[in-house]
């Protein structure tokens, strides 16, 4: 038997369950099969999407010469940034504080500083830090880029 896929499993946990952030809007799916139901004249389905399913399927990050993922970098168990991404959205605000104790590649990091979120980290290997480090800064530098490039216009 062949194995396909790798998986992940994602667990949520809040502190208050009365008070905790979820940010529905910023993950909803667009992929909705029947985009334009309606019931009583009016559209049933949100068009923002519809709510995410608890299955949620990404390519994965690849490595090899013709077949490595353009976000890849040295550490063997990185994240894929589309799955980083939606948690982070989901879960905090623009300047909430992200902790990421196992930070591996910093895929955590750079994901949280385009969100504008403030992160902490820790990562035990010595050599892996240098992969976090290298990583924000070219995150930063690109960044910088950008916001140059856009205030040309
Ligand atoms: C699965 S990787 C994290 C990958 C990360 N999410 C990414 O996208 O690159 C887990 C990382 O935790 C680190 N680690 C394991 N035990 C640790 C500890 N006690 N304190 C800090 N880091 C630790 C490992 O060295 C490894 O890099």
């Amino acid at each position: 038997m062949y194995r396909t896929h790798d998986n992940d499993l994602g667990l949520l946990y809040v502190k208050n369950q009365d008070k905790y952030t979820f940010n529905l809007d910023e993950v909803r799916d667009p992929n909705v099969k029947y985009p334009n139901q309606k019931k009583n004249g009016k559209i049933k389905v949100n068009l923002k999407g519809k709510n995410p399913t608890d299955v949620w399927q990404f390519p994965k990050v690849t490595s090899g010469k013709n077949r490595a993922s353009k976000e890849r970098t040295p550490h063997p168990a990185q994240f894929p940034v589309a799955v980083v991404d939606r948690i982070i959205k989901s879960a905090s605000k623009v300047n909430d504080i992200v902790l990421d104790p196992f930070m591996g590649s910093g895929t955590t990091a750079i994901v949280a500083l385009g969100l504008q979120r403030q992160v902490i980290g820790f990562e035990i290997r010595a050599d892996y830090c240098e992969i976090v480090a290298n990583r924000i800064d070219d995150f930063l530098r690109n960044q910088e880029l950008t916001e140059a490039q856009l205030s040309l216009f």
